[in-house]
């Protein structure tokens, strides 16, 4: 089994690193192969996502990937920017199917910033359409207004789109998703404003009519957002598109307590997969050897279990993260009063001894 692995900026070579570690301490016939990708791509060979970069991603059987994103590379021409490294790889491998567990650990339920009694056990999923929506419509740009507020201003505009093919398969995933798990699928639109999101919703309600076992609600993205927190506990799947699915992560994403727990893998049509932490590069803390590496190796976990059907090898990796959860090692993101504060090759090698057996001491 092949994997490509790529590291990427700021944090992404620090947190990558402690995956690799613990994906090679289990004992499995996995090929690991390392390249360049977003600012650290452009700088190496002017580009994001290099040709060579991209090829090992299409060759490979899953991509373990880190994050790209630093404020040096922002006042470059969009194209170059390190983000497209990331949106290049969605669309070209077509992983059309993002998935965003937030997930509560119990020892980290008083980490999150709502009363802990709302957040207790929560386990949702989120997932977002990931390769269509106003993220890739065309056409996109600038120009002169030849109408509007301003006729003869400047102007910029994005195209929001969805074909019907598109909003299918991302229903079949969210409905196949709830049937096991708890039967229950969000859809969250706009469809009282936005044309693309009224058509969204009648195909999800189409979509339907095959799940009989499952429950559909609809909601409207703002309140979506609102009973977020509210009552989170209140959401099974969430399903939406590309660029709601994007802030609501986010959102749902914080009431874990942080960011840096959580997994995501996007997915294509035959479960080929890219695994990535649902957080960013964090240049603020980048070198300093404190992020958080378990969204990291929870995401290579999400890999083995999704694409490279190791379903025991996954146990094993979540396991031994609730166990230096439960021995209470802490990154700063999460730490708290009677924890133990720790770096990031800390907790990376705390989760190696806890999957070869050693002891951890809290
Ligand atoms: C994410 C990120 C990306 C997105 C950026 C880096 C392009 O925010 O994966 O959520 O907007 O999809
Ligand atoms: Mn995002």
């Amino acid at each position: 089994m092949k994997i490509a692995v790529l590291p990427g900026d700021g944090i992404g070579t620090e947190i990558v690193a402690e995956a690799v570690k613990v994906l090679n301490v289990l004992e499995l016939p996995l090929e690991l192969e390392e390249a360049v990708v977003g600012g650290a791509a452009y700088a190496a060979q002017g580009h994001p996502l290099p040709d060579s970069t991209l090829q090992l991603a299409k060759d490979a059987d899953a991509v373990l990937f880190g994050a790209v994103g630093d404020w040096q590379y922002d006042k470059l021409e969009r194209s170059l920017r390190p983000e497209q490294a990331i949106l290049g790889l969605r669309k070209h491998l077509g992983l059309f199917a993002n998935l965003r567990p937030a997930l509560c650990y119990e020892q980290l339920t008083h980490a999150s910033s709502l009363k802990p009694e709302l957040v207790a056990g929560l386990d949702i999923l989120i997932i977002r359409e990931l390769t269509g929506d106003i993220y890739f419509g065309q056409p996109r740009g600038r120009r002169t207004a030849v109408d509007g507020h301003f006729p003869g201003a400047e102007e910029a505009f994005d195209t929001m789109r969805y074909s019907r093919p598109e909003i299918e398969r991302i229903a079949h995933v969210a409905f196949q998703a709830a049937r096991r798990r708890g039967k229950k699928v969000t859809s969250v639109d706009k469809a009282n404003v936005l044309e693309t999101f009224q058509f969204w919703k009648d195909v999800v309600t189409e979509v339907h009519a095959q799940y009989p076992d499952v429950e559909l609600e609809h909601m409207y993205v703002d309140n979506a957002a609102m009973q977020l927190v509210k009552a989170p506990k209140k959401f099974d799947v969430v399903v939406t598109g590309n660029m709601f699915g994007d802030i609501l992560s986010d959102e749902a994403a914080m009431l874990t307590g942080s960011i840096g727990m959580l997994p995501s893998a996007s997915l294509d049509a035959n479960n080929k997969g890219l695994y990535e932490p649902s957080h960013g590069s964090a240049p603020d803390i980048a070198g300093k050897g404190v992020a958080n590496p378990l969204a990291t190796i929870l995401s290579a976990a999400m890999m083995l279990r999704y694409t490279l059907a190791q379903p025991e090898a996954a146990d094993r990796i979540e396991s031994a993260v609730r166990a230096v959860l439960a021995a209470g090692l802490r990154t700063p993101d999460i730490y708290s009063d009677g924890t133990r504060k720790v770096g990031t090759r800390e907790m990376g090698d705390a989760v190696v001894a806890a999957i070869t057996g050693k002891t951890i001491t809290g």
